[in-house]
């Protein structure tokens, strides 16, 4: 398998000082640290990405489907917004799991609506950082089924 390209949208910049209540305390780089090391266990390597730019993600998520990389997605408040990133993960072909860190369905409403998942291979909401390592063990049972 090539790398595991986890990419992430706006915001997310800022966790672990954002809404701490909301989304904790663990900084992006925390997460990024934990999946390098699951990866590293597995002999994968990790691509991790943020923006708060949607073209980037779209790029990206183009890069990922060229690649035949699975991706890790939590595309942020874009999430709710953007077909531009439903567009691009059906364009590129791109196994994707959306990941959030907080349970969207038990927020505002606004919140309940994704243009992600009708694109997505799965969801995995909720969690906090273990939503991405949950995401990260879905796409090393999907590998491992396929050899
Ligand atoms: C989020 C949930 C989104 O609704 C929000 O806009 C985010 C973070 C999450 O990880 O819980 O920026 O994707």
């Amino acid at each position: 398998m090539s790398a595991v390209h986890v990419l992430n949208g706006p915001n997310l910049n800022l966790l672990g000082r954002r809404e701490p209540a909301i989304y904790g305390t663990a900084t992006l780089d925390d997460i990024r640290a934990m999946l390098e090391k699951l990866c590293a266990e597995r002999g994968m390597s990790l691509v991790f990405r943020q923006s708060n730019h949607e073209g980037d993600l779209v790029e990206w998520i183009q890069e990922a489907g060229v690649a035949g990389a699975p991706v890790i997605l939590n595309a942020g408040a874009l999430t709710h917004t953007s077909i531009a990133l439903y567009d691009a993960i059906k364009g590129a072909d791109a196994f994707v799991i959306e990941v959030h860190l907080s349970n969207v369905h038990a927020r505002e409403s606004f919140r309940s609506r994704s243009f992600i998942s009708p694109a997505a291979r799965g969801v995995i909401a909720g969690f906090g950082p273990l939503s991405y390592v949950l995401a990260l063990e879905a796409i090393f049972e999907n590998e491992l089924r396929k050899s």
